[in-house]
């Protein structure tokens, strides 16, 4: 008999893991699992897109299988099929949305093609039951850092962006130069852990009232030139330093924004809101404020199919489905 509860199949692929989620009504996960790649792109100091969508090709029918049996259900028992269409590597997108599109032909059931973006967001929605528009989000992951309006489930105002890298590409190219490793955000954390954030001023750019768009080049070559001058650098200052200069800078522009706005809730999404020091940050922020600060849990910050499933769930409720037409869009938008 079929499951009354109704669920979903999420597939994340748009870089360099693999996600498969089994989500029922909306809230409950039944199984969310992932297959990294960092190991092997680790040896070439970033994502390479070729590999990438190889190693997708390897795990993704065992995980969507592995995913099943952890669930306990079978493919008789999905309501829907989603998968991430965009932004992303191509190739990368092309596997988990082809799958996923034959899962939703195979069966006959919805396919839902999401927005990885909104997908980060919506992150926050699986955690936080109560949470509902308005408010702003800080998304900030290796590819984005943007401030967001979110004034209704329909109504996404962009109020900032970066105007060169992102901030986890910050933290990617800083490790590159301190030899670190990829990916850096989580490897510059652990190298600033007895550091001193005062230590070297590096630049906060766009400072000035009521921008809030971003710049981390400047604060890249800064790195670069100070690690030249300094061979004798201390990694653990030079790594807090440099992480602060990030921190502060996606700290005070979000709150900033909220203010202007006057919404009093700031939802912080992607790869580098699982930052430690960007967490105490803001909540130090928002306690002195009285503002209110929202992280979801690391694994949800980071790539995983549960954010696709939160999304798509969303759109399921108001019978908002795509064709087996819908193209990736390797650069599509919120
Ligand atoms: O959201 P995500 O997993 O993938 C994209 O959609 O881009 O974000 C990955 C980015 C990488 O740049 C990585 O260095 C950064 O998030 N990141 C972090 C941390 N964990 C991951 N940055 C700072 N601190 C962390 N703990
Ligand atoms: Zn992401």
């Amino acid at each position: 008999m079929k499951n009354s509860k109704r669920l979903i199949m999420a597939i994340e692929s748009s870089c360099d893991d693999t996600g498969v989620c089994i989500l029922s009504e909306g809230r409950e996960i039944r199984a969310n699992l992932l297959s990294s790649q960092i190991d092997i792109h680790n040896k070439f100091g970033g994502v390479v897109p070729e590999i990438a969508s190889r190693k997708h090709l390897e795990v993704i029918n065992p995980l969507i299988a592995n995913a099943l049996s952890e669930a306990g259900v079978d493919f008789s028992d999905l309501d829907a099929v989603a998968a991430t269409i965009g932004p992303g590597l191509v190739g990368a997108l092309l596997v988990g949305v082809s799958v996923a599109k034959a899962i939703s032909f195979a069966m006959n059931i919805p396919f839902i093609g999401v927005n990885h973006l909104l997908g980060h967001i919506y992150s926050n929605f699986l955690i936080y039951p109560d949470l509902a528009p308005p408010f702003i989000v800080l998304l900030c992951s290796g590819g984005h850092t943007q401030i967001i309006h979110v004034r209704d489930y329909e109504n996404f105002i962009l109020i900032g962006n970066t105007l060169d890298d992102a901030a986890g590409e910050a933290f990617d190219k800083g490790a590159r130069i301190l030899e670190l490793g990829y990916p850096g955000g989580p490897l510059i954390q652990k190298a600033a852990q007895d550091g001193d954030p005062n230590s070297v001023a590096f630049p906060r750019a766009l400072r000035e009232r009521d921008n809030f768009n971003f710049s981390f080049s400047g604060l890249k070559t800064s790195l670069l030139y100070h690690t030249r001058k300094h061979p004798d650098y201390n990694l653990a200052d030079i790594a807090a330093s440099y992480q602060e200069a990030i921190v502060d800078i996606l700290v005070e522009k979000s709150f900033k924004a909220a203010k202007k706005l006057g919404v009093k809730n700031v939802i912080f999404a992607g790869g580098v809101a699982s930052n430690k020091r960007l967490r105490e940050k803001a909540q130090h922020k928002a306690v002195q404020w009285r503002y209110e600060a929202f992280f979801p849990p690391v694994q949800f910050c980071t790539d995983n199919a549960a954010m696709i499933a939160s999304a798509a769930w969303h759109r399921f409720c108001k019978g908002d489905f795509d064709s087996l037409e819908t193209p990736v869009n390797p650069s599509l938008k919120i």
